[in-house]
């Protein structure tokens, strides 16, 4: 999967999420990719990372998506919706100009630590480092340390429940709704040139619990490589940055769970979906805490405990749409290796290796499909894949 996957191109190489309906480079997903890449082959893992921290934009941010070939017939998927109006307004060549969740530091760390490279962490912690400044200068509100999002393709979950709210959307809508709605908010985030706190302000601002949990786990990774490197004024600035982000991440604490909180709307995003399980990845919980959200989400069956571990959005949200619903339901690889390093971390073995099992029923069932009914199996969207390939990084 991973050698049909890769791809190489301008002197780069990367891995593309599915041949046919992901045909270029993702943040995330080459985040992913290293770290599958990282049990199978160290040098193609650190491949994929570089190539995918080749393209900062002007401002430092890294793009969600490089389109690294040209446009054509068969691989224009995505770019005139969000490709090229953005990138043009933004005056940026071959990438889009939104963000996504960053895991690259922390799998940065991880790349280190199996072989010591120090000259990988030489090369892309000044990139690194100029993403997380572009978030902490542009996406944040006076002294409050959470990022905040533009639109909500950039929490990776393009269609997730979490903001219907914030776009107008009742909780069930079709999917040519949904995507018409996140196209609107290009064509807002353009015409406000991507200033972001004006995009923030004004049209479309999350604090999302997921972006904000994994900048955090960042945050922490950046100062760990700055003392890998011997740089503890760096690695100082990023401790103390984690630290408050730390702080501010408890505001999004709101009836004993972390929600989304929406900048427009002054109101914390009460939709259930897996990221509240976040918080047991990033370790912000203390053990009651994790014993309780288990107990009461993980395991209840009218919530998130499926035949098929872990449906994105809980059982009995109005929204959960198991059938095609995207991130509305259906089961995310993704999601289930996060929650299953999440359950490790609280001493919850069994209920990991239940979760780890119910993965690989499910690429033995419906094989790498990008995601999964969570009744009945059944694989959905993209075929051939990659994220499957994370099972083999939960051990
Ligand atoms: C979909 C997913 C997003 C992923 C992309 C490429 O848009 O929602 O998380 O990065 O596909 O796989």
């Amino acid at each position: 999967m991973m050698n049909q996957n890769r791809r190489q191109m301008l002197g780069r190489q990367y891995t593309v999420p599915s041949p046919e309906i992901y045909p270029f480079q993702w943040f995330w997903d080459s985040c992913f990719h290293a770290i599958i890449l990282s049990h199978l082959d160290i040098a193609a893992a650190k491949a994929e990372l570089m190539s995918v921290c080749s393209r900062p934009l002007p401002s430092g941010m890294l793009p969600h998506i490089i389109y690294w070939d040209e446009p054509g017939p068969e691989n224009n998927w995505g770019r005139e919706l969000r490709g090229d109006v953005i990138t043009q307004a933004f005056g940026t060549q071959g990438t889009s100009s939104l963000t996504q969740p960053s895991l690259a530091a922390a799998t940065l760390h991880r790349l280190y630590t199996l072989d010591t490279d120090r000259s990988l962490v030489e090369t892309l912690l000044p990139v690194l480092d100029r993403h997380f400044t572009y978030l902490a200068e542009h996406r944040t509100f006076g002294d409050n340390e959470l990022v905040y999002i533009i639109n909500p393709d950039e929490s990776g979950e393009d269609n997730s429940p979490r903001f219907d709210e914030a776009q107008g959307l009742p909780a069930y809508h079709s999917a040519i709704d949904n995507l018409e709605k996140r196209i609107e908010r290009m064509h807002q985030n353009t015409s406000c040139s991507f200033d972001a706190k004006q995009c923030m302000s004004q049209y479309f601002g999350v604090a999302d619990s997921t972006f904000n949990i994994l900048y955090y786990t960042d945050l922490l990774a950046m100062a760990d490589l700055f003392e890998i490197m011997s740089d503890s004024d760096n690695a100082h600035r990023y401790r103390t940055r984690a630290d408050q982000v730390q702080q501010a991440l408890h505001t999004l604490r709101h009836n004993g769970l972390y929600y989304s909180f929406d900048h427009v709307t002054k109101k914390h995003i009460e939709v259930r979906t897996w990221s509240i399980f976040l918080p047991l990845y990033a370790k912000l919980l203390n053990d009651v805490e994790a014993q309780t959200l288990v107990k009461d989400y993980l395991c209840d069956q009218t919530q998130f405990a499926t035949p098929y571990l872990i449906p994105t959005t809980a059982v009995a949200e109005p929204s959960y749409d198991p059938q095609g619903g995207f991130w509305r339901g259906p089961v995310w690889h993704g999601a289930n290796w996060f929650i299953y390093h999440g359950l490790k971390n609280y001493g919850m073995d069994e209920l990991a290796e239940t979760v780890r099992q119910s993965s690989l029923d499910l690429l033995g069932k419906s094989g790498f499909r990008e995601q999964y009914h969570p009744m009945t199996g059944e694989g959905q969207g993209a075929q051939n894949f990659t994220w499957g390939g994370l099972v083999i990084d939960m051990c």
